[in-house]
């Protein structure tokens, strides 16, 4: 067992390298905000070679192994499975909350569609683990939307939760049913420098940094006391893979764990990035994704995944506001001596 130090320097918890270099890791939908920071992350810890990155289109400057792969197709799926004698898949492809409302029909169907295709192929494969990742679009109505807890009633708002909340339950079912080791976690909005988020109800948190480093007003879809639960990337990657590398008898919950992280408002926030851009501009103008926001919780209790598997954030809101402006401040600058 080791510690193994990640190329922004966090460490994650002792591993057994050994086993860990003998897996090979499909990563489904990489391309993503997720994605392109978990295919490096996972590549750091199993070994660049062991990591299979997939999406729909191929990546610019892809630093590894790279396959096409539209998820909707199972026997594409199944013969890279083969071809990379893959032993765990990560399945991140998805459409995400706002995004998913402009079509439901076509999110419920590729959201569920693609699932089943991978715990089907996994299954006919004996995939030795899957990752897949929910979210705090589940609870919806009736949860005490104060602090969510890790058993609660689900009564999602959105085609994507509901979704989700399927998913979670067909996790749960292939466990039963089938023995299969699915690993899950809900994960509150994701706040990353390296890449874009797709379409979901927390992205203004990931926004409000790239104006705030350009010196532009940002406005805000949310008004400015909205409370949502948000975890920095760094502790969602850490957070992903000290789940996954858990021992199997440890783990209670087969649905999903709540993942917490920190939870803020767009004025905690632009008074947090104030600290550092003290001139920053906000205007608030909620959209329809107000409504969507108001029915989720501001914080999830993450108590059980503490207790099964030692969760514990690391980055509050300072420190992520902090290290954000940093990265993006860098990036920007880049990209301003390149042209
Ligand atoms: N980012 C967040 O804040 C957040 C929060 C909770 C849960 N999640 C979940 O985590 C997962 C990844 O989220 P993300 O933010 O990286 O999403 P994203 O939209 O940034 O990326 C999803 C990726 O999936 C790919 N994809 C879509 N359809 C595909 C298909 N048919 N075949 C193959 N690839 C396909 C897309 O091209 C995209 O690159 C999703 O399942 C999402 O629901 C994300």
């Amino acid at each position: 067992m080791i510690e193994i130090k990640t190329s922004d320097n966090n460490t994650i918890k002792k591993h057994n390298i050994l086993t860990m270099r003998t897996e090979n890791i499909l990563v489904i939908g990489a391309n993503g905000q997720i994605g392109s920071a978990l295919t490096g992350y996972l590549s750091n810890i199993y070994g660049a070679d062991h990591i299979i990155a997939s999406d729909l289109r191929p990546k610019e400057n892809h630093d590894g192994v790279f396959e096409v792969l539209d998820v909707t197709d199972a026997k594409r799926l199944d013969e890279l499975v083969k071809k990379h004698h893959v032993t765990q898949i990560y399945h991140l492809a998805a459409i995400l909350s706002a995004r998913g409302e402009a079509d439901p029909l076509n999110t419920w169907q590729l959201n569920t569609q693609t699932y089943f295709n991978v715990l089907e192929v996994a299954r006919a494969n004996g995939i030795k683990k899957i990752f897949f990742p929910s979210s705090i679009a589940v609870f919806g109505d009736h949860v005490d939307r104060n602090l969510a807890p890790q058993h609660a009633v689900l009564y999602p708002t959105t085609v994507y939760g509901i979704s989700k909340a399927a998913s979670e339950n067909w996790s749960n079912y292939y466990y039963k049913r089938y023995g299969m080791d699915i690993r899950s976690v809900r994960y509150p909005g994701i706040i990353s420098y390296q890449s874009l988020p797709g379409g979901g109800t927390t992205d203004y948190a990931v926004d409000i940094f790239h104006k705030a480093v350009k010196g532009e007003t940002f406005t805000c879809f949310l008004s400015e006391d909205t409370y949502l639960p948000m975890i920095y990337m760094d502790d969602a990657l850490r957070g992903t893979v000290e789940l996954m590398e858990a021992p199997a008898d440890n783990l209670s919950i087969r649905t999903s764990y709540n993942l917490s992280g920190i939870s803020f408002s767009p004025s905690e926030l632009t008074a947090s990035i104030r600290k550092w851009h003290p001139d920053f501009e906000i205007i608030y103008q909620p959209d329809f994704r107000q409504s969507i926001a108001d029915s989720w919780p501001k914080a999830i209790d993450g108590s059980t995944a503490k207790q099964d598997w030692g969760w514990q954030p690391r980055f509050d809101i300072d420190a992520m506001t902090k290290e954000m402006l940093e990265k993006l401040g860098e990036k920007y600058r880049r990209s301003i001596l390149e042209i």
